[in-house]
């Protein structure tokens, strides 16, 4: 087959590498992909983005298997656009993809089929959304409608704080037109985990947990970030709260979006809190997790241009309980750039990467890289790599991880030293 993949991040590394594995997997290009991409794809330039340029892309191509990365092309129409040439595409329609571009429309959607959320007020007004406030006892919870990198939920601890943020984002100074209508909603006190399951517009197929680590520093200190780190399956998993999630939010939710006539096909990403064992839904996307997904690749053993392949079709009920996973932990540490997650150096040099590749057991995930004029490795992003490791136990796996990421030579960059804490 000939697969095109689309995004540039370290989630798109991990999912390059475990397609290029596929015995189906003819040619694999990437667009635009990252200088770690290009060691498993061909990486075309066009921007994730551009939809009429990747859509044309792919029908001159003659690509059998479209697989989109990240939310933003989606949101922006990516999956209908290529759905609409007649190629098969893994990622959400535009109206689908609203589970995530749009929390109204989530949250709506949960009260409607009585899927377990936070109680929620949704708002244009400030008059309005302040007089709420004043009904809720704080923490008090307040997010833009709309896409904002994981940056557009404040946790107010008093009513005044937010009064500001709802006031900062309706006004569109904070996130502009993402935060022009807002949702206020009650803190949920819990552990969180992630939640993935893949669907095809019917079937669910279950695919796995994960535990994330949002703050930038060490013992969850510093602002939130996209992610610093995570360990795949979430240390509270088990077979009875797996049940509960797939049973009152999964289920219901696959089973809601095809009744509301917009079938979701493509990987769907719980945020879940779980309070006193109960699991409640935090927010839906419509994508894989980064860096969740390099470890669930990790610990992947089935074909996944197969999955995907029955995802975009359709038939993910034909290869629904094929799928294999390593009973193993996987831990990924991500490098950020020194600033990350505010304003961060970029073009800085990193060294020693292949000897660090070859020394250890450890996949050094690429996320926000390029090569400059002379080959060499330089940082672009916020968060730049993502080293990841397997083993039997979290203890193991983060030695391999770390033994791995210590060897790579970046002194503008810095990374956390204890990921995967919580589940010791
Ligand atoms: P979201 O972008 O909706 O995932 O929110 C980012 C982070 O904010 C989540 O991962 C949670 O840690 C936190 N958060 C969001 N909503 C709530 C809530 N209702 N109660 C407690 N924490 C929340
Ligand atoms: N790591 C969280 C996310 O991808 O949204």
């Amino acid at each position: 087959m000939k697969i095109l993949l689309v995004g540039s991040g370290g989630r798109e590394h991990a999912l390059a590498w475990k397609l290029a594995q596929s015995p189906s997997c003819e040619t694999l290009y990437c667009a635009p992909g990252n200088p770690g991409i290009e060691s498993v794809a061909t990486c075309v330039k066009i921007d994730a983005e551009d939809v009429e340029g990747l859509t044309a892309f792919a029908v001159a191509n003659k690509i059998d298997l479209v697989v989109v990365g990240p939310e933003g092309p989606l949101v922006a129409g990516l999956a209908s656009s290529i759905a609409a040439a007649g190629i098969p595409v893994f990622g959400p329609s535009t109206m689908a993809a609203q589970l995530e571009g749009s929390k109204a429309f989530m949250k709506d959607l949960c009260a409607k089929y009585g899927i377990p959320t936070a109680a929620y007020g949704r708002f244009t007004d400030f008059e309005k959304a302040a007089a709420f406030i004043e009904t809720r006892t704080p923490p008090i919870v307040v997010k833009t409608d709309g896409l904002a990198a994981g940056k557009g939920v404040l946790i107010c601890m008093t009513h005044k704080e937010a009064r500001e943020a709802a006031q900062g984002m309706l006004s569109g100074q904070s996130f502009g037109k993402s935060g022009t209508e807002i949702i206020i909603e009650q803190f949920l006190d819990g552990e969180e985990l992630s939640y993935f399951a893949l669907a095809d517009g019917k079937t669910v197929l279950p695919f796995g947990s994960a535990q994330d680590h949002k703050r930038a520093f060490d013992g969850d200190k510093g602002p939130n970030t996209g992610g610093m780190g995570a360990y795949s399956p979430a240390h509270m998993m088990n077979a009875e709260l797996e049940d509960k999630i797939l049973a009152r939010i999964i289920t219901p939710t696959v089973e809601a979006m095809a009744r509301e006539g917009a079938p979701f096909t493509g990987v769907l990403f719980a945020g879940i809190m779980v309070v006193k064992g109960e699991p409640l839904l935090i927010e839906f996307n419509a994508r894989f997790g980064d860096p969740e997904c390099q470890t669930l690749m990790m610990r992947l053993q089935s074909d996944l241009v197969e999955i995907l392949n029955a995802g975009a079709r359709g038939h993910l009920a034909e290869i629904k309980d094929q799928v294999r996973w390593a009973p193993d932990i996987a831990l990924c540490v991500v490098m950020a750039a020194n600033g990350y997650p505010g304003t961060y150096v970029k073009n800085t040099p990193i060294q020693n990467l292949d000897e660090a590749a070859k020394a250890r057991d450890a996949i050094i995930f690429h996320a926000g890289t390029a090569r400059n004029e002379k080959g060499e490795i330089m940082s672009t992003g916020g968060r730049v790599l993502g080293i990841t490791a397997r083993g039997k136990t979290v203890e193991d796996a983060r030695k391999g991880a770390y033994a791995t990421a210590d060897m790579i030579e970046w002194p503008e960059g810095f990374y956390r030293r204890d990921i995967g804490a919580r589940a010791l």
